[in-house]
């Protein structure tokens, strides 16, 4: 079993059933989640020898933000249904292991209170069919330190799951933490008619950086830019969105090329090691993030497991690069990777 695999047992030893479905499920036949790891696997590295990676340096920027290595924590929704401490534990995890954690719209923990045991952190955002309780949220997250805003650009409807359906319920406490005025919780379902003039008005509302999450094509990419947008996630929501769709490591290079160095190019979905990490970066991404993982870590040891979770995966992705002859981030270029491998 690899550890990504040992980790997911384990937390669906300690999760409720209906609870550890919603977070491991895909949309459809989950054609896509189980794209999504396979193509990082059909990455073929191509090691360098006779290097000098007696030390090795894995420590890199996004967006201005110094983290301890080119890995994030992804916006995923509702923690306090994998722990009781739910987002207050993932930040702290988070922070302890020096990397960045991106705060979803759907916390079940006050921004606020999220903030102030944070490290570094960005706030993931849904337009909601309210626009005055989306603006409502922004200006919180920036109050509060938030250093750049993540728009999900994937959703205008959620994607629908077969394994959790109709499963689980969202204690009300949970869904109405940022939301205690809310009356007709439908005004807090994400919008459908979010478009590119939304990067700008998130932008102006903010004058925080914008990245765009959810982003598959070259030609969304580049108009994500010209829209304001100061790079990019490359993201199928972890198979949670549209199935079918490309996976992550196939759709990177053609954003990574439209892109051109203009802005930040990030990527998520299936990625469970440090190959995938080297793999990624080698691609043209500055950094990844990781969804289930991190939460398989929250649900079976709370901060302590967020931060192993991350820690395992930042020392692997050392041990990786050593081995492929990189002692720096800026060493991870894109000859140490092959396509189209068999
Ligand atoms: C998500 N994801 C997500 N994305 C987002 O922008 N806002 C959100 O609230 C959520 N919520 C959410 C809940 C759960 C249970 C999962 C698994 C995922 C998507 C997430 O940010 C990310 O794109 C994927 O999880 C990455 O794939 P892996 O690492 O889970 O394979």
């Amino acid at each position: 079993m690899t550890p990504y695999a040992i980790l997911e047992e384990r937390a669906r030893a300690v999760l409720p059933r209906p609870v550890f479905d919603y977070y491991a499920g895909g949309a459809g036949d989950e054609d896509t989640l189980a794209a999504n790891a396979r193509a990082w696997s059909a990455v073929r590295l191509r090691p360098r020898v006779l290097r000098d990676v007696s030390r090795v340096d894995t420590s890199t920027t996004v967006l201005g933000a110094r983290i301890a290595a080119p890995v994030l924590v992804a916006p995923t929704a509702f923690h306090r249904l994998a722990h009781p401490s739910g987002e207050l534990a993932t930040a702290e995890g988070t922070a302890a292991a020096g990397s960045l954690l991106v705060l979803s719209t759907r916390s079940s923990t006050r921004i606020e209170s999220v903030a102030a045991a944070a490290g570094p952190w960005w706030f993931q955002v849904y337009l909601l069919r309210d626009r005055g309780l989306t603006k409502e949220f922004v200006q919180r997250a920036t109050a509060a330190g938030a250093r750049a805003l993540v728009l999900t650009g994937d959703t205008p409807y959620v994607g629908r799951k077969r394994r959790d359906r109709g499963s689980l319920a969202i204690p009300d406490e949970d869904f109405r933490a940022n939301l205690e005025r809310l009356t007709d919780v439908a005004l807090a379902e994400q919008a459908a008619n979010v478009t590119f003039d939304d990067i700008g008005w998130l932008h102006e509302l903010s004058r925080l950086p914008v990245l765009v999450k959810g982003v598959l094509r070259g030609d969304d990419a580049a108009r994500c830019l010209e829209a304001g947008a100061a790079g990019v996630v490359v993201s199928n929501h972890g198979g949670r969105q549209l199935d079918g769709a490309v996976a992550t490591a196939e759709a990177l290079p053609e954003v990574v090329e439209a892109i051109a160095g203009r802005g930040e190019v990030l990527v998520d979905g299936g990625v469970r090691s440090g190959r995938d990490v080297v793999r990624a970066l080698a691609l043209g991404a500055r950094a990844v993030l990781l969804g289930r993982s991190v939460l398989w870590g929250l649900a079976t040891e709370g901060a302590a497991g967020v931060q192993r979770v991350l820690t395992e995966v930042q020392e692997d992705t050392a041990h990786v690069m050593a081995l492929a002859g990189a002692s720096s981030v800026d060493e991870v270029t894109s000859d140490l990777v092959t396509l189209g491998a068999v």
